[in-house]
C-alpha cells in the first residue's frame, strides 16, 4: 500500500534519507523508529507529498506520487508532528474543513466528526475556537482530522506526544481497529513499549538508512542486534553507552 523505492533526500550536501526501500502492505500497522535526526520526519513528509524527494519514488496504493499527486494524496491522511491548525476555527469547523479538502461533505462527515470528537472527549469543545484548546486537545483534534475522510493510508509522525494515558489508549485501539479493517498505518514514535505491543512490523532507521526491519519476533532474534525487547534492540543499533563514555571523558 505504501511503497518506497530508493527514496532519498539531500539538504545541500547533507544526506537526510539515503536510498530507502520499503513496502508496507495493506492492513499493516508499521512502526517507524530511529534516533533523533535519523530521517523519520523527512521520510514521512515525502510520503505525504509535502517534501520533494531528491531521488527515488513513493507509491500509495499503486499510484506514483510524482506522476499523479492528487490521486495518491486522496488515499492518504497525514498527521504531522508539528501541526498547523487555524486558530479561528472551531473543532467542528476544522474537521469539516479537512473533509472538504478531500471533497467530502454532508451528513456523513458531520456524523463522523461528532463520533471522533466524542471518542477523544472533545464533544463539548466542538463549537469552541481552537485557540482555546490545550496542547493535548489540539493533538487529539489533529488525529481526529486524519480519520474524518477515512483514507486508505494514514501516515503519522509521533502521535503520542502530549497525549494523556487515556488518549494514548484510545489512539492505540483506534489504530489497531483501523488496520484490522484493511487500512494501512505508518507511524513514527519514540514510545518503544507502544511500538512493541502495537505494531505488526517495525523498521529502525539510523542516519537515513533502514538498519533493522521485521516483526518484533524477528528483531528480537536477530544475530547482529537481537535482544530481549525493543529497547535493547534499539540501543544496540544506535549506541547504548554514550552517557558512560561521556562520564569517562569528563572524569579523565
Ligand atoms: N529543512 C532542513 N534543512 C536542513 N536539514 C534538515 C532539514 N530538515 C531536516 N534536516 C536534517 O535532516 C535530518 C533528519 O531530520 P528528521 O527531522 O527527518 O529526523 P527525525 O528522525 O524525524 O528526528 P526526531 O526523532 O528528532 O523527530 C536531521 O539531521 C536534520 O537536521
Ligand atoms: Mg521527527
Amino acid at each position: 500500500m505504501i511503497r518506497l523505492t530508493g527514496l532519498t533526500k539531500h539538504y545541500g550536501s547533507f544526506v537526510a534519507v539515503d536510498g530507502l526501500d520499503l513496502h508496507v502492505p495493506k492492513g499493516e500497522l508499521f512502526g517507524f523508529l530511529g534516533p533523533n535526526g535519523a530521517g523519520k520526519t523527512t521520510t514521512l513528509r515525502m510520503i505525504a507529498g509535502i517534501l520533494k524527494p531528491t531521488a527515488g519514488r513513493v507509491e500509495i496504493g499503486g499510484v506514483d506520487l510524482a506522476v499523479d499527486p492528487i490521486a495518491a494524496k486522496a488515499k492518504l491522511g497525514f498527521i504531522p508532528d508539528r501541526p498547523f491548525i487555524y486558530e479561528k476555527l472551531t473543532g467542528g469547523e476544522f474537521l469539516r474543513f479537512v473533509a472538504g479538502l478531500y471533497d467530502q461533505h454532508g451528513a456523513q462527515v458531520e456524523h463522523r466528526a461528532r463520533e471522533l470528537l466524542a471518542l477523544f472527549d472533545l464533544e463539548e469543545w466542538r463549537d469552541e475556537l481552537v485557540e482555546s484548546y490545550s496542547h493535548g486537545m489540539r493533538q487529539k483534534l489533529i488525529i481526529a482530522s486524519a480519520f474524518v475522510h477515512r483514507p486508505d493510508v494514514i501516515v503519522v509522525d509521533e502521535p503520542h506526544v502530549g497525549l494523556d494515558p487515556k488518549a494514548i489508549k484510545i489512539l492505540r485501539d483506534l489504530f489497531r481497529e483501523y488496520a484490522a479493517r484493511g487500512h494501512t498505518i505508518m507511524m513514527s514514535t519514540h514510545t518503544l513499549a507502544t511500538a512493541e505491543s502495537l505494531c505488526d512490523r517495525i523498521g529502525i532507521i539510523v542516519n537515513g538508512r533502514m538498519h533493522a526491519l521485521g516483526t518484533m519476533e524477528e528483531l528480537r532474534n536477530s544475530a547482529t542486534y537481537g535482544g530481549s525487547g525493543l529497547e535493547e534492540v534499539f540501543l544496540r543499533l544506535t549506541g547504548e553507552n554514550a552517557a558512560r563514555n561521556l562520564m569517562d571523558v569528563l572524569d579523565a
